[in-house]
């Protein structure tokens, strides 16, 4: 017997859920909503995390999802500190932490992405972080307040944005990748050699083509090794070496998973009534003609948001072109749209050397992705074009002449 029923069950307390609860009071949705996060806070933006809230130029309310009180003026039941323990989808309840049984109507698993962590020697020694979250956030700034010189494991997300808010802070930094290029996954060598490039001049130091062998220190990290064999001393250490969706609570219940929970174009699982969206979401995309998973804050907004349209019964394909942005420091504004596994071209417009430029990626004449560099007005254009699925064909001249307008490219 549950103890209590609900209309939509929002599982995780990150933007995926935030967003969905806000779309289904403004879609006019009159049932009840009841938003479960682990986390102590309501939920919250991370892309502040390593950069102005690190550098404590911005507090946890400025990333506040929905102001505090937004919750109780919108009717959504907002228990923070709680964790969802298990779902029976047949039966359309969830056990949550403390035991209350609750049934719902439909259900939205937003539960997010787990770090990944370094299995070494030494991994356990103080000084060694990991950034998902404000307490984390905080760990690193209290204890990088007085350090000299920070290691950066991994050249990600993390690491690039993490390093450049080091050197912001007036530390040493070095990123060790195990890639011979930072970022270079997602943007390709020839972008991330230009990141590198730009980090180096600022200061950040690498030690590319390197993993991790052990950390060493008594008590407290101070050295890096290598699995080359480099030593690197430090007096802390960020890793930032990707992260897993976290599947756990859906696995359990039966619902398929793989790398993410399985969900169809429209954003379902396996289990009726039951939807999935942000990082935890892997999902039959139409506009990239393959299973894709994000682990963008844009795109857990984006997917919150249709999730909602599909629980209030109108389901639709999820067709939004992935979304992400990264500021190193205020030297680079960058952003990226598309998600694209592969390309065979890349058309350049604007000036690479004075860091305004935006690249064009393409697959077999078709638009797959954009990054602007310092050029945001390239990127509707080619949203536009990458929605259309259209071949680029002799639009290749416009978008690399960078005084060529770009509006009708479409
Ligand atoms: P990531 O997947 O972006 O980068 C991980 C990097 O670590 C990769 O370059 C990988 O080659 C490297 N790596 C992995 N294991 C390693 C090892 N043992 N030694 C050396 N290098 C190693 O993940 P990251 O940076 O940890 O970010 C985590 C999540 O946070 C991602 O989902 C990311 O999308 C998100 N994020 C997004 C931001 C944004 O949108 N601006 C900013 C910061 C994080």
């Amino acid at each position: 017997m549950a103890d209590r029923e609900v209309d939509h069950l929002l599982i995780g307390g990150g933007v995926a859920s935030a967003y969905c609860a806000s779309e289904l009071r403004r879609r006019g949705a009159e049932g009840s909503i009841l938003l479960a996060g682990r986390e102590p806070e309501p939920p919250y933006d991370r892309p502040p995390l390593s950069k102005e809230y690190l550098r404590g130029a911005a507090s946890r309310e400025d990333g506040f999802v929905h102001p505090r009180g937004w919750y109780e003026e919108n009717e959504v039941e907002l228990l923070t500190g709680t964790s969802v323990v298990s779902l029976d989808p047949g039966e359309r309840t969830a056990k949550l932490q403390g035991g209350e049984q609750v049934r719902f109507g439909t259900a939205l698993l937003a539960t997010g992405a787990m770090v990944n962590i370094l299995r070494v020697d030494g991994a356990q020694l103080d000084g060694i972080h990991y950034l998902r979250a404000f307490g984390n956030a905080d760990s690193i700034r209290d204890d990088t307040a007085d350090a000299e010189h920070v290691v950066c494991v991994g050249g990600g997300y993390i690491g690039a944005e993490v390093a450049a808010s080091m050197i912001e802070m007036g530390r040493r930094c070095t990123i060790v990748e195990i890639e011979p290029v930072i970022l270079s996954r997602v943007f390709g060598a020839e972008v991330g050699a230009g990141f590198q490039r730009l980090l180096r001049d600022r200061g950040v130091e690498f030690a590319s083509g390197e993993t991790v062998a052990a950390f060493e220190g008594d008590e407290r990290v101070g050295t890096v090794l290598t699995e080359s064999g480099l030593a690197i001393d430090c007096d802390a250490v960020v890793v930032g070496a990707g992260v897993r969706p976290d599947t756990m609570l859906a696995g359990r219940a039966g619902i398929e998973v793989d790398d993410g929970i399985l969900c169809d174009a429209a954003l379902r699982s396996s289990a009726p009534g039951i939807f999935a969206a942000g990082d935890c979401c892997s999902y039959e995309s139409e506009l990239h003609g393959r299973r894709v998973r994000f682990e963008h804050w844009d795109v857990a907004l984006h997917q919150g948001r249709h999730a909602a349209r599909g629980m209030l019964g109108e389901p639709a394909p999820y067709r939004v072109v992935p979304y992400f942005f990264s500021d190193l420091s205020d030297w680079a504004s960058v952003e990226y749209l598309g998600g694209a596994a592969e390309w065979d071209e890349v058309l350049w417009r604007g000036d690479r050397d004075a860091g305004s430029y935006s690249a064009w990626y393409l697959a077999s004449d078709r638009l797959v992705a954009a990054l602007s560099v310092g050029r945001s007005e390239d990127l509707l254009p080619a949203r536009r074009l990458i929605e259309s699925g259209e071949p680029v064909g002799d639009r290749r001249a416009a978008i690399a002449d960078p005084d060529a307008a770009l509006d009708p490219l479409v």
